[in-house]
C-alpha cells in the first residue's frame, strides 16, 4: 500500500507544473455521452465471500476508495467512488457509480467516468444546477473532479442531464488548470449569501485548502487558503474537503494521510466561519477527529439534502488498503451517518451518529446476557447496545468458535474507551495489527450507551448520539457471535437484515 501511495504522490502529486519533461496538456475531447462500462451482472453467489460485508456498500468486484460526488436527486442517492474498473488493486481510476432510495440499499451502475486525455479521474462532488447557471439545461447533475496525469493535477467537469446515467465532458476542461499548488478532490456547494459556486480544493502534500468561487462554473476565482499548522504532524497530505454550514457556524472537513488519529489516514474538523471569500476556524486544540478509528476516511457528505448532512467515509486506510483480504473486491464504504454539530464540556462537537434509514432492516430489540448471541443467519449483521456503568471499569469482549476476539474497555477514570483488534483475526499485514484505538467517551452521566454496528469485517462503536465514533476493519473467520462483559453493563441486540 505504501507503494500506491508512494506512486501517487511521484507519478501525480509530485509533478510541478515546469517540470521540463512535462507535455502538454492534450486537446480535451467532444462533447458527447459515453459509452458506460456496466458493471458485472451479480451471480447467486455474488456478496456472499469470506469478509464480505452485508450491510455497508461494496462494488461486485474490484478495487475502490473514496466516495465521490455524492448528490441526492429526485429521491435517489447517488454514490460515484474511486474505482479501477480493471482490478483489485489502486489504478486506472475512475468514477463507479451505485444508487439507493435509503443509503442502505444499493445497486451498482455502470462506471460513470473513466479516464480521458487529461488523465484519471479522482475525487471529487456533483451538484444539482437548478437555475441552469452553467447553461447545461436546468436540473443538470454537474460533477467537478481531478483529471491527474503526469502533467499535474487539473480541475474538470462533466455533466449528465438523465440522472447521472451518462455525463458529457465540459468542451473546455479543465477549468482550474494545474499550478503549483497542485490540488484536488473539489467539492462544490451553491453558497446562497454571496450568490455564487464555491470549491473547496485540498493542497495535498502542500498542505491546506484553497477556495474558488464561480457565477457559472466555468470560470473560477481563486478566493482565499486556509492552512493550520498541526504539532508533531509534519508530513501530511490534506485531502478530500467539505465545507458544511450548520446554522450560524461552518464546519471543515479535511481528510489527512499519513497523520491520522492513530496512524495512516484519519478525518479532521475545524469549526469557525466563512463569509463568502475566507474560513475562519475558531480558536480551538486542533486537530479534532471526526473518528477515532483506524478505517474512516475521505468521507464528504451528499448535495442537495436540505438540512440534512449526510456523509459517508470509505472504510479503510491507507496504510494497509492495498493488503485487505477480500476478493474479488476490495474496500467498503461506512455506514452512512448523520452530521450534528453540538457542543460537549463547552467546546463544539461534530457528531455523526449512523442514518435512521438503518431502522429499515432492523429486527425488534431482545436482551441478551453473555455468551452466544441470538443472531439470525451467519451471514448476516447486528447492532449491539450497551448500556455501560461508568462507576468502573468494564471490558467487552466480542468473539467467535475460532477464539478470534475483538476487545473493548471502558475506563472509569478516563471516560475513554480503548479497542484492541491484535486478537481479531489471524491476519497481520502491514500495520493493521496495532495495539489499540482510544477515544474519550464525549457524554456525560452514569451510564453510557455504546452501539456496535457488527458486520463481517467491521465494527463500527459509537456512543449516544454519535458523539464518539470509532470505525475499524477487522477479518474474523466468522462473524463474532460471542459476547463477554467483564464489569458493569448490560446489552440487547437486533439483527441487521443482509442488503443484497
Ligand atoms: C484520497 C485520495 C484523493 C485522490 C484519490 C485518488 O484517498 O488520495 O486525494 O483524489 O484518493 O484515488
Amino acid at each position: 500500500m505504501m507503494l500506491v501511495t508512494a506512486l501517487m504522490a511521484v507519478t501525480f502529486i509530485g509533478c510541478s507544473s515546469d517540470d521540463p519533461k512535462q507535455t502538454p496538456a492534450p486537446p480535451t475531447p467532444p462533447p458527447t455521452p459515453e459509452e458506460p462500462v456496466t458493471p458485472p451482472a451479480p451471480t447467486a453467489d455474488s456478496y456472499n465471500e469470506l469478509y464480505r460485508p452485508q450491510i455497508h456498500f461494496t462494488p461486485a468486484r474490484n478495487w475502490m476508495n473514496d466516495p465521490n460526488g455524492m448528490v441526492y436527486a429526485d429521491g435517489v442517492y447517488h454514490l460515484f467512488y474511486q474505482y479501477n474498473p480493471q482490478g483489485n488493486s489502486w489504478g486506472n481510476m475512475s468514477w463507479g457509480h451505485a444508487t439507493s432510495t435509503d443509503m442502505i440499499h444499493w445497486t451498482e451502475q455502470a462506471v460513470a467516468l473513466t479516464r480521458d486525455a487529461l488523465g484519471d479521474i479522482f475525487s471529487g462532488s456533483a451538484v444539482i444546477d437548478h437555475d441552469n447557471t452553467a447553461g447545461f439545461g436546468a436540473d443538470a447533475m454537474v460533477a467537478f473532479y481531478t483529471s491527474a496525469s503526469e502533467a499535474g493535477q487539473q480541475q474538470s467537469m462533466a455533466y449528465s442531464t438523465d440522472g447521472g446515467k451518462n455525463f458529457t465532458r465540459y468542451t473546455a476542461n479543465p477549468i482550474i488548470k494545474n499550478n503549483d499548488d497542485r490540488q484536488r478532490d473539489p467539492k462544490v456547494f451553491w453558497h446562497a449569501d454571496s450568490k455564487q459556486w464555491i470549491m473547496s480544493l485540498a493542497k495535498g502534500w502542500s498542505k491546506g485548502i484553497e477556495f474558488f468561487g464561480s457565477t457559472d462554473m466555468k470560470t473560477w476565482n481563486k478566493l482565499s487558503t486556509f492552512v493550520v499548522e498541526l504539532p508533531g504532524r509534519p508530513e501530511i497530505q490534506w485531502e478530500c474537503p467539505d465545507l458544511i454550514q450548520f446554522g450560524n457556524k461552518w464546519v471543515l472537513i479535511v481528510s489527512v494521510n499519513p497523520g491520522g488519529p492513530i496512524l495512516g489516514s484519519g478525518t479532521m474538523y475545524f469549526v469557525g466561519q466563512f463569509d463568502g471569500k475566507e474560513f475562519k476556524a475558531d480558536a480551538l486544540d486542533y486537530p479534532l477527529w471526526l473518528d477515532y478509528g483506524m478505517d474512516n476516511y475521505a468521507g464528504v457528505t451528499w448535495s442537495n439534502t436540505g438540512n440534512r448532512k449526510l456523509l459517508i467515509g470509505w472504510m479503510n486506510n491507507w496504510s494497509y488498503a492495498g493488503d485487505v483480504p477480500c476478493s474479488p473486491w476490495r474496500s467498503a464504504m461506512t455506514l452512512p451517518r448523520e452530521l450534528k454539530l453540538t457542543e460537549f464540556a463547552g467546546k463544539p462537537l461534530l457528531c455523526c451518529p449512523v442514518v435512521s434509514e438503518i431502522d429499515k432492516i432492523a429486527s425488534q430489540w431482545q436482551e441478551v446476557s453473555t455468551e452466544a448471541l441470538p443472531l439470525d443467519t451467519q451471514k448476516s449483521a447486528y447492532q449491539l447496545r450497551l448500556t455501560v456503568n461508568t462507576d468502573k471499569n468494564t471490558t467487552i469482549t466480542l468473539s467467535n468458535s475460532s477464539e478470534e476476539k475483538f476487545v473493548i474497555d471502558i475506563y472509569a477514570a478516563t471516560r475513554t474507551l480503548a479497542a484492541k483488534r491484535s486478537g481479531a483475526t489471524g491476519k497481520t499485514f502491514g500495520t493493521f495489527s496495532i495495539p489499540s484505538m482510544q477515544a474519550p467517551l464525549n457524554v456525560e452521566g452514569k451510564d453510557v450507551i455504546i452501539d456496535l454496528f457488527v458486520d463481517q469485517s467491521s465494527i463500527e462503536i459509537l456512543t449516544k448520539d454519535g458523539a464518539m465514533s470509532m470505525t475499524n476493519l477487522v477479518f474474523p473467520k466468522s462473524i463474532y457471535d460471542h459476547l463477554f462483559i467483564n464489569g458493569n453493563a448490560s446489552a440487547q441486540l437486533r439483527n441487521l437484515t443482509r442488503i443484497w
